[in-house]
């Protein structure tokens, strides 16, 4: 697949500051792409500098191969963005705000609005004043919006704030519909794992303006994790028996006893047949836990919050 979207070495500094520090990274042709950070990481900094709001100190944006600084209009209008609140007239329709939207786009018809109307499931209340809508409606119109010029590139600066989960996943479905099926990028920023683990194909994180690392997650994501290799603690009543029931067992690497139980290295896809084997060894099983931190302890360790250490899977 192409690459939508390129980052190389993006870098913003105000005053002696260093806010986006050398940012590389690839976005391809239909991946919805999640910028992961806890408040004041960057990520703001960085959308803006993406679609020209701000101004780069060093590095460069290129989307769909046009550099955003040097072919600003080839590169911005392959570009739909949501940053900040979107700017909407409170006392106009929702209609008439996209009219009036739309007269700066060319080639936008009213049959394109009616169609991103329907799309963002708006039709019933789009010739209701905007000041009457909901946060959640809002947001719809916003994303119609962002949509009406049939952008390549779509980014949305923390779109999930103030929506509840009915939102987020009704958020999320659209999303997914562009990116699948209109191979749209799209890209997300947000600081909570738990509303990117149901957006995106993959997340980088960032931290201090610095990515620590770009992960992939969901159900791409789930394969892999099946494969991955894992050391799980099993407090059992008693270690050495069930050493000796897992000792070359199926799946097991490895297996050593130590205080009040063992450890077992393995991969995750083998860890319901292992604690199969020791139950069926007749051994009493307390307490199974996988020893890896997953992407959420990671995330919380990196940002600060407290790691959920006993992830304890059985007991
Ligand atoms: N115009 C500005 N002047 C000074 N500092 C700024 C400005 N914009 C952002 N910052 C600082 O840059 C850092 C990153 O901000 P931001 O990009 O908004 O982070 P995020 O969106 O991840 O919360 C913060 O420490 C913020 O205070
Ligand atoms: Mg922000």
């Amino acid at each position: 697949m192409a690459n939508a979207v390129e980052l190389k070495g993006l870098t913003k500094r105000i005053g002696s500051k260093t806010v986006v520090d050398n940012l590389t990274f690839d976005i391809p042709e239909g991946e919805v792409f999640g910028f992961l950070g806890p408040n004041g990481a960057g990520k703001t900094t960085t959308i803006r500098m993406m679609v020209g709001l701000t101004s780069i100190t060093s590095g460069s944006v290129s989307i769909r191969g046009h550099d955003v600084v040097r072919e600003h209009e080839q590169a911005i209008r392959q570009v739909g963005a949501i940053v900040e609140n979107p700017e909407m007239y409170k006392y106009l329709t929702g209609y008439q705000n996209l009219k009036q939207y739309a007269r700066m786009l060319p080639g936008v018809n009213n049959r394109r609005i009616e169609e991103m109307v329907e799309f963002v499931g708006l039709s019933d209340s789009i010739h209701q004043r905007v000041k009457t809508y909901s946060l959640g409606m809002r947001q719809r119109l916003g994303l119609a919006q962002a949509l009406l010029h049939n952008p390549s590139v779509l980014i949305l600066d923390e779109p999930t704030n103030g929506l509840d989960p009915a939102g987020i996943r009704e958020l999320r479905d659209h999303l997914r519909t562009l990116a699948r099926t209109q191979g749209v990028s799209v890209i997300v920023s947000s600081h909570l794992l738990s509303e990117m683990e149901l957006m995106c194909d993959r997340v980088a994180i960032i931290q201090h303006g610095k990515l620590v690392n770009v992960e992939r997650i969901g159900d791409a994501a789930g394969s892999e994790r099946a494969q991955a290799p894992l050391k799980v603690f099993v407090e059992v009543d008693g270690p050495s028996q069930a050493y000796v029931a897992l000792n070359g067992f199926a799946g097991v690497e490895r297996v050593s006893v130590v205080d009040r139980g063992v450890e077992v290295e393995t991969r995750r896809e083998h860890v319901p047949s292992i604690h199969r084997r020791l139950v069926e060894a007749d051994i009493a099983v307390y307490e199974l836990r996988v020893m890896n931190r997953s992407l959420e302890d990671r995330f919380l360790e990196m940002t600060g919050g407290v790691p959920s250490d006993a992830r304890t899977s059985v007991e």
